[in-house]
């Protein structure tokens, strides 16, 4: 697939999977995009476990609770930290982010469905996902992406025109 077809194509996807796993190939592949990301400083700060189990897949989705992410036979988790780069600040927040929307474009390309699911597990179902796939203490699970072949279409957002949040030569004016 041409890159802008996938980023023109991606849409969080929260309906039911179909059951085929995921081979093992794929999700490789899904966390090269991953890993290949930039990050602050290069300080690659974020993390990555994909789920090849539906077994495991299942418990995790049992933990988000919700009913469409439990038909999905996979799943990638990102894991972060704050980590201050030479001059201080830490990336954490954009490395990570960076990295979840390789991950969406692979995805895409690839034919499966996922979304991007951070403000719904922030916590205790965080805290629960990373015991269950023992993640050190010192990192956070930041994302949980269900992940598998859609059964039906993405609906899809309403997006704002563009010609209200992009412009040529300075603000306001349009392309
Ligand atoms: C920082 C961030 C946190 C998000 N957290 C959640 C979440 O907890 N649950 C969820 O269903 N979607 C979550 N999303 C997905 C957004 O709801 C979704 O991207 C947005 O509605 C636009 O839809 P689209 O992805 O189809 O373009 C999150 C997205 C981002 C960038």
């Amino acid at each position: 697939m041409e890159l802008m077809d996938a980023i023109r194509m991606r849409k969080s996807y929260r309906k039911t999977f179909k059951p085929t796993p995921v081979p093992e190939a794929d999700l490789k592949e899904i966390l090269e995009a991953a890993v290949a990301a930039p990050s602050g400083c290069n300080t690659q700060t974020t993390r990555f476990i994909a789920v090849s189990d539906p077994e495991l897949a299942h418990k995790l989705a049992s933990i988000y609770n919700k009913p469409w992410a439990l038909t999905a036979p996979a799943a990638i988790l990102l894991l972060s930290k704050e980590t201050p780069s030479y001059h201080g600040n830490s990336y954490h927040l954009q490395d990570y982010s960076a990295a979840a929307q390789n991950i969406l474009l692979a995805v895409t390309d690839k034919g499966y469905g996922t979304a991007w699911i951070e403000g719904q597990i922030e916590g205790e179902k965080a805290e629960q996902m990373g015991g269950l796939l023992g993640v050190p203490e010192d990192l956070t699970v930041v994302i949980y992406m269900p992940l598998g072949i859609p059964e039906e279409e993405a609906t899809g957002v309403q997006k704002m025109p563009m010609e209200e949040r992009a412009w040529l030569n300075g603000y306001g004016k349009t392309f």
